[in-house]
């Protein structure tokens, strides 16, 4: 999806407003004010879309439609498949869904459906098809919204079926070799009919993890299926406007590094706890994210399709930001490759669930609010930021966070149970580099792996098939690869490697054999030693036997003191890595700046910014942003244009409290 400028807009619900058409009115007076320029409609508006079976009233969306396209808006058009009207559930008790405990849900809430429905997928395709035929040739039709968030799994009778469907593919309707690569022969599980098989549930089968991997694979090919049923008429009928689906950060119950791939544009969600949290770890955190969204759609522009202008509702406690901060955390997003800054909602809801959910348009329904004024601020910035939309993020530093390898730690059982946090030991590593204003692009374990020069995997338990065979030519060429502790353990039916680990051949590559692990509980720590410098270990240790690579670091403490617990192997033209400790922020910190430095890696971002203030590259562009609690300087160096001023930036360039400055690099062109 190309655009020439960043949009500016948010969930819009006007349906919640069809008796008090002033007010629509005064929605377009004050977009404008606001420099909105796009709005999500639709959402959830079926029931009065179709308010009976079969008898659709398009008249107040085309109100809607026109208002907004003579108030200079774009319209991005959601398809309501998200909540449905009761007279559906009711006469077609099969569209709602069924728990894991068997019960059928009754009519309630959202996202409620059967993803195999043959009803329901019948009547969004058809409600689908009619918002295409009356707005796809529309000029403020910009992209489709496809749904909403979707989620979770439907457990009924259908589901079932299509669950047995999908494994006799899977195994090539061979049952034995499910048994086999189950491994069933375990508590006497061998299955005889495919019948005897179905959803993992509490009151069921729960211990059998490859059951769970591929439940979850199926429930994520159900909503890919059930997004290409939607979309379906849309393809058809509007073949020119993208399609998105708004997907929820790391959820990892849909793959969504699969899902990625049946969009055209990648949107997300994203509501970080800013002040409500340490912000530098929101920070990082966020910036993960958005580095996971720009890589999980090839690279290009992700959209933020929601955030909040304030407050959002599902917290324990709600704070406030200060003010300042959610135009900042929006420029974060665009900083990191969106070309949007979107909110949910434009106006608050007078009543129902939402109600006290931040929205640019209070309860006051004024222009004067804190809230307002600060996203009319923002949008003037966003206007003068249109140059940047488009423009890249290119990497040469990776960490490989993938969906199925997230799985796969939920579902094992043993070592240690209490600790196995993937993203916090993505985030470990991603962090440095974070802080240091590199570009870094967040990868699954099937990407290509051939762009960059240093590839981290951290804690990459489970490896599908190929993985090995890619990291393998990876180093072989010349690439640096950083695996940590229990790294390459189980295959794709979590099977785990025999011969020594890590499996699939990776023993030769890292020039290691992981022979143990050890498992600490919270507070409990070891001792390692890595250039002369004493750490801590913690929570999972691998112990390591060198098969040749050369060890950078040993642990010190416990019956393995003495044993490897960092290495590198040369492989090829590259060098395999292994910190196989659990271990502390200080020790990967210390270990990726001897990483950068031996690889001579210089940060995108060209501009050295002290704690809490972090620089990003994006194409010509450096983002500057102070997620401290004090005023900064930061020294540019000179050269560069100040794109918000529009003047040339000084030399060191001051940024207050939750400050935002995008220069423009000094050798790009004007
Ligand atoms: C999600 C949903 C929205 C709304 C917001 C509230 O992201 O998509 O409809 O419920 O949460 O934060
Ligand atoms: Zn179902």
């Amino acid at each position: 999806m190309k655009l020439d400028h960043i949009l500016h807009g948010g969930d819009y619900n006007p349906d919640q407003w069809i008796a008090t058409p002033e007010i629509w009115d005064e929605d377009m007076r004050l977009m404008k004010q606001a420099g909105i320029n796009a709005a999500t409609v639709g959402i959830f508006s079926w029931s009065l879309l179709e308010p009976e079976e079969g008898k659709y009233e398009f008249g107040w969306l085309d109100a809607v439609f026109d208002k907004l396209y003579k108030n200079g808006q774009s319209v991005i058009l959601a398809t309501p498949s998200g909540a449905r009207p009761p007279w559906m559930a009711q006469k077609y008790p099969e569209v709602l869904r069924v728990e894991e405990t068997g019960i059928r849900n009754e009519y309630g809430v959202r996202h409620n459906h059967c993803l195999t429905s043959p009803v329901y997928r019948e009547k969004v395709r058809e409600i689908n098809r009619r918002l295409a035929e009356r707005y796809g040739k529309h000029p403020a039709l910009l992209l489709w919204h496809v749904s909403n968030e979707y989620s979770g799994a439907c457990h009924c009778e259908l589901c079932q079926r299509a669950f047995r469907a999908w494994l006799k593919k899977e195994y090539r309707n061979d049952l034995n070799e499910l048994n086999e690569r189950w491994w069933n022969g375990f508590w006497s599980h061998r299955f005889t009919d495919w019948e005897q098989i179905s959803s993992p549930k509490s009151r069921g089968e729960n211990h059998v993890p490859a059951l769970k991997l591929c439940w979850d694979r199926f429930v994520t090919d159900s909503h890919i299926s059930f997004f290409e049923n939607e979309i379906a008429p849309l393809r058809e009928l509007t073949p020119d406007i993208p399609v998105t689906t708004n997907m929820m950060g790391f959820y990892d119950e849909i793959n969504y590094q699969r899902f990625a791939g049946h969009v055209d544009v990648v949107s997300y969600d994203a509501y970080p706890p800013y002040d409500a949290a340490d912000n530098k770890k929101t920070a990082a955190q966020f910036g993960f994210t958005y580095d996971a969204y720009r890589s999980m759609g090839g690279g290009g522009p992700f959209l933020l399709m929601e955030s909040t202008p304030s407050v959002v509702n599902w917290r324990p406690v709600n704070k406030l930001p200060r003010p300042g901060r959610a135009a900042q955390a929006g420029l974060q997003a665009v900083a990191h490759g969106s070309d949007s800054v979107q909110y949910f909602q434009w106006r608050k809801s007078r009543g129902g669930h939402e109600k006290f959910h931040g929205a640019v348009v209070d309860h006051d329904g004024r222009g004067d609010h804190r809230v307002f004024l600060e996203t009319a601020a923002l949008g003037e910035k966003l206007k003068r930021l249109a140059p940047v939309a488009g423009s890249l993020c290119p990497a040469k530093v990776a960490v490989v966070y993938d969906w199925e390898n997230a799985r796969a730690v939920r579902h094992y059982n043993g070592l240690n149970n209490e600790y196995r946090d993937y993203l916090a030991e993505c985030l470990k590593w991603y962090t440095p580099f974070f802080d240091r204003g590199f570009t870094v692009d967040v990868i699954g374990q099937e990407a290509d792996l051939s762009p960059y020069a240093l590839v981290i995997a951290p804690y990459l338990y489970m490896l599908l098939p190929g993985t090995a065979g890619r990291i393998r030519r990876y180093v072989e060429n010349g690439g640096a690869f950083v695996a940590t502790y229990l790294f390459g353990v189980a295959d794709k039916d979590d099977r785990v490697f025999l011969g020594g680990l890590p499996g699939d051949g990776l023993r030769e590559v890292f020039g290691v054999t992981a022979r143990e692990t050890d498992s600490l509980p919270e507070g409990v720590h070891g001792l390692m030693k890595y250039r002369g410098r004493t750490y801590r270990t913690a929570r999972t240790c691998d112990i390591l036997r060198s098969d040749g690579a050369a060890v950078l670091g040993v642990y010190t403490s416990d019956f393995y003191a003495g044993s490897p617990a960092v290495t590198v192997n040369r492989f090829g033209k590259g060098a395999a890595y292994t910190a196989a400790a659990g271990s502390e922020d200080e020790f990967t910190g210390h270990f990726c700046e001897d990483l950068i430095r031996k690889l001579k890696l210089k940060p995108e971002a060209g501009i050295e910014t002290p704690p809490g203030v972090y620089a990003r590259a994006r194409g010509e562009y450096v983002f500057l942003m102070n997620f401290t609690d004090d005023r900064v300087s930061v020294k540019t160096g000179g050269g560069y244009l100040d794109l918000l001023s529009g003047g040339p930036a000084p030399e060191t360039l001051a940024l207050p409290v939750c400050g935002v400055a995008v220069l423009k690099k000094p050798d790009a062109p004007e």
